[in-house]
């Protein structure tokens, strides 16, 4: 069910968020540049699957998306009209060192180089994301996450992500959300590199856990700045459908392969023993050599957090164990992912308890809705009271959270613009700004001046 808000909401400060809190909005490479064949670039894992026959909704690709690559300084412009404080975007690896292997590429950093003066001199905070699903399609034609030794391969781009940035650029993220990249990648199947093999799945989340260790070394120890190096999750909210035993465990499994699996082992440098448990029968442990766990579990300066919506479970097949239960009579967005503002607050509370002493990120929070050149009213503006309506709600259970001892210090919206949504391609518009892809011009969304106003308020309060 999705559900039309229409009453007008008054732009003020949200109770509990702070003046110096951190306001951006966040994109990702594969999703915004296009350009995919430009100054060296070759292809990655999202080149291939999008130009496979049915992988992606109407044939959708990212050959040109929102051709960020030729138009980023009006792209940073747009930015400052919004007011924000910082930008999260991806580096594309097979952009910075073609083919995953060898030499960078200098006309491929030369964008990225630009990009951040770009932001700097809008006094704008980059923060770079090295990883948002990209792998060089050579990486994968050689076994991709499920080899251990994709997890070097990818320290050694760091490195030079770190050598050529990183005397301006002092906030990394090395991975965004890894539990799409091998749950979704490597057993659902919906997601680049599209395979469905149980197994590869925790064996690539342990490379990629692996590769943020070491990814988060090489930063360290080669940018010429002091670095702020974290990674980005997207735990699930997993919730029982009932009270009910079985409704129980169930979530508790949803939570052990969507959660813990990642923040056990980079918090506290163990896997969960019950995951362990619940993987053995599938032959499906991680595999963890000497020193892994020490590396993947290297303090971190922050840690980003991306939020949705929730899961409701009950019990489903092995090897998972668990299925999601969709909530078709609560509001939703046009996914349709459930609005459940509240999730935020929980999760962000637990996180706070159960992993105690980072400073968290929301990295992530938007929501898709149809919003159409239709709706542009008398001042070009795109109205969209639902985005505005989502982000308040999202925002208030931020600063609950915070009331209730989380240390959450910043927010970035999902999406600067709208852009290419993976399996679901451009039909789902997430952005701030509306892209019409057919001329590529963008128009402001009324979200876009209620954000801007909303961190405006709260400096001052
Ligand atoms: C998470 C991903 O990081 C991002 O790339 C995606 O577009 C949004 N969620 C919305 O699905």
């Amino acid at each position: 069910m999705t559900v039309a808000r229409t009453e007008p909401l008054r732009t003020r400060a949200v109770e509990g968020l702070p003046a110096d809190f951190v306001w951006g909005a966040a994109t990702s490479a594969y999703q915004i540049e296009g350009a995919v064949a430009e100054d060296g670039r070759t292809p990655s894992i999202w080149d291939t699957f999008s130009h496979t026959p049915g992988a992606v909704a109407n044939g959708d690709h990212g050959d040109a998306a929102c051709d960020h690559y030729h138009r980023m300084p009006e792209d940073v412009a747009l930015l400052a009209d919004l007011g924000l404080d910082a930008y999260r975007f991806s580096l594309s690896w097979p952009r910075i060192q073609p083919g995953g292997k060898g030499p960078a590429n200098a006309r491929g950093l030369a964008f990225y180089d630009r990009l951040v003066d770009e932001l700097l001199a809008r006094d704008i905070t980059p923060w770079v994301t090295l990883y948002h699903w990209d792998l060089p399609q050579e990486l994968e034609d050689e076994g991709g996450w499920p080899v251990r030794d994709t997890a070097h391969r990818f320290a050694e781009y760091a490195g030079i992500a770190a050598d050529a940035l990183g005397d301006r650029v002092t906030h990394w993220i090395t991975l965004n959300e890894p539990y799409c990249s091998a749950m979704l990648g490597y057993y659902v199947g919906v997601h680049a590199p599209g395979r469905r093999h149980f197994p590869d799945f925790t064996k690539a989340a342990h490379h990629l856990l692996l590769g943020h260790g070491l990814a988060a070394e090489q930063v360290r120890a080669r940018a010429a700045r002091p670095a702020e190096v974290g990674i980005t999750v997207n735990p699930v909210v997993a919730q029982p459908f009932s009270d009910a035993p079985e409704d129980v465990e169930a979530a508790r499994r949803a939570d052990a392969l969507g959660t813990r699996l990642y923040l056990d082992p980079l918090v506290h440098g163990r896997y969960p023993e019950d995951l362990l448990a619940d993987l053995a029968p599938h032959r499906a442990e991680p595999p963890v050599q000497d020193g892994d766990l020490r590396t993947i579990a290297a303090p971190l300066d922050f840690l980003g957090v991306n939020y949705y919506f929730r899961d409701v479970v009950r019990p489903g097949d092995e090897p998972r164990g668990y299925r999601s239960v969709p909530q078709t009579d609560r509001p939703s967005t046009a996914m349709p992912w459930e609005i459940y503002p509240q999730g935020l607050t929980d999760l962000l509370v637990r996180i706070s308890r159960e992993y105690p002493g980072l400073p968290l990120y929301i990295t992530e929070n938007g929501a898709a809705f149809d919003d159409t050149r239709a709706a542009v009213d008398a001042t070009g503006q795109i109205q969209d009271p639902e985005r505005i309506a989502f982000l308040a709600e999202h925002l208030q259970a931020i600063g609950r959270a915070r009331g209730a001892g989380a240390d959450v210090r910043g927010y970035f919206c999902w999406s600067l613009m709208d852009n290419f949504e993976w399996a679901y391609g451009y039909a789902k518009r997430f952005g701030l700004v509306h892209v019409d892809y057919a001329t590529q011009r963008r128009t402001p969304k009324a979200s876009a001046e209620w954000l801007r106003d909303t961190a405006a308020a709260c400096r001052q309060q």
